[in-house]
């Protein structure tokens, strides 16, 4: 198992699959989505290398990425995930968000954000869970904060610098169990 499907009110947050890259393409290939992560966006060959490396990449039980659909149309909004952090020497997992521009505004990342958290702290009992943020990027440091991620130490160099944010185990906000969990 990678990770399970998570619902919320107006999302299904399923597994990545190598055939989500054209989707994810259409959804977040685009300047405002990439501004803060690369100087441009990737092509759709590079976003579907990226796709299969990020499916083809071990991680603890439970732990991976998924791809957030729209309920009502299928429509594929965006992606984040839950892994093994690279940085932090407390083995905090890291959380992470992307949403197409489109749907901006509209609470869905945060409501697909606190399904991931929710999920972190009730089904895997993690004691905390990691961001690195940007500090330019005011929409995600935003969305860390209503998530109740906190901090902000300064992490990376000049040229790539990231706030680390964390966000304590606590009674999460909103739904998001694992399909067929009983709360
Ligand atoms: C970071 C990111 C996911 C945030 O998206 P977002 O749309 O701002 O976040 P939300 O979905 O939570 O929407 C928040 C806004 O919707 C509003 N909102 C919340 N619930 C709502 C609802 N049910 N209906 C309408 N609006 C709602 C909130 O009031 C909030 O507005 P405010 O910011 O003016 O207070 C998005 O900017 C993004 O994908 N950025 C590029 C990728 C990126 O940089 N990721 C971070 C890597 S660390």
């Amino acid at each position: 198992m990678t990770v399970p499907e998570l619902r919320t009110t107006r999302l299904q947050l399923r597994p990545l699959r190598p055939a989500d890259a054209d989707g994810l393409h259409e959804a977040l290939g685009h300047r405002e989505v990439t501004r803060y992560l690369s100087d441009v966006p990737p092509s759709p060959e590079r976003t579907r290398m990226i796709v299969e490396r990020l499916c083809a990449a071990s991680y603890p039980t439970g732990m991976g990425h998924w791809v957030w659909q729209e309920r009502t149309t299928g429509a594929l909004v965006g992606r984040g995930y839950l892994v093994p952090s690279p940085v932090d020497p407390r083995e905090r997992p890291e959380a992470g968000w992307f949403l197409g521009h489109r749907w901006w505004g509209t609470g869905l990342a945060c409501e697909a954000g606190q399904a991931i958290l929710r999920y972190a702290f009730v089904a895997l009992a993690c004691p905390a869970v990691i961001a690195r943020v940007h500090p330019d990027n005011a929409a995600s440091l935003r969305l860390a904060e209503r998530l109740g991620f906190h901090g902000g130490e300064p992490l990376g160099d000049a040229a790539n610098p990231r706030l680390l944010m964390v966000a304590p185990r606590r009674a999460a906000p909103g739904r998001g169990y694992p399909v067929g969990h009983p709360g």
